[in-house]
């Protein structure tokens, strides 16, 4: 087995904060272990919480959408969270559950070493950045200790307040030619897709 799907197994036992208690499933995150982009959202939501699969609910398939923009599917990315157990009532993660989480997300890290972190939302983006608003920032990638980091809105947002769609849809074509800028592009397995609306 993989040291990555050890750690995910690992994850998946994990009772170090009271969502334990509260979950269905652990999320801990899918994808390539080698992969150059790393997506981190905020926590499982109810969809995430009954599969154990990152982003498959409504702003899972946006997300879909959004890789697919750039010619990639997202078993050549990989996607974590945050926090891998979903708060009740998709209540915010509190920072005890955000700071005791932490360790899991720094192993996949690690594990991983990829070029390109993408924070998707406030929380990942205040593990990077923070005190610094989205709204200046997103879209404006950072090198870090040999990582380029880069935030951007969360999928969701778009959801709800329609005029981010097309900002979200801006940045995500924005990441081949940084990727490129540092090196090589992704590996594309398919053509650029048009985003449709779902
Ligand atoms: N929102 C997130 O931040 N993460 C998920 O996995 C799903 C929705």
């Amino acid at each position: 087995m993989s040291a990555l799907a050890e750690l995910c197994e690992e994850i998946a036992t994990c009772r170090d904060c009271e969502l334990a208690g509260h979950r269905t499933k652990v999320v801990p995150g899918e994808g390539a272990e080698d992969a150059d982009l790393l997506f981190i959202g905020e926590a499982p939501g109810w969809h995430e919480d009954q599969q154990g699969r990152p982003f498959v609910g409504p702003a899972g398939q946006f997300l879909d959408q959004l890789l697919a923009s750039i010619g990639l599917r997202r078993e050549q990315v990989y996607i974590a969270n945050v926090i891998k157990c979903r708060p009740p009532q998709n209540r915010e993660p509190l920072p005890a559950e955000i700071e005791t989480c932490r360790r899991w997300l720094d192993r996949q890290i690690e594990i991983i070493q990829p070029r390109m972190i993408i924070t998707l939302g406030r929380y990942s983006l205040a593990r990077y950045f923070a005190n610094e608003s989205i709204s200046k920032i997103h879209g404006k990638p950072r090198e870090a200790g040999g990582v380029i980091l880069y935030p951007m809105y969360h999928p969701a947002a778009a959801l709800h307040q329609g005029s981010l769609r097309p900002i979200i849809e801006t940045d995500m074509l924005k990441i081949p030619q940084i990727l490129s800028e540092t090196g090589e592009s992704p590996q594309r397995a398919t053509e650029p897709q048009q985003l449709s609306l779902f």
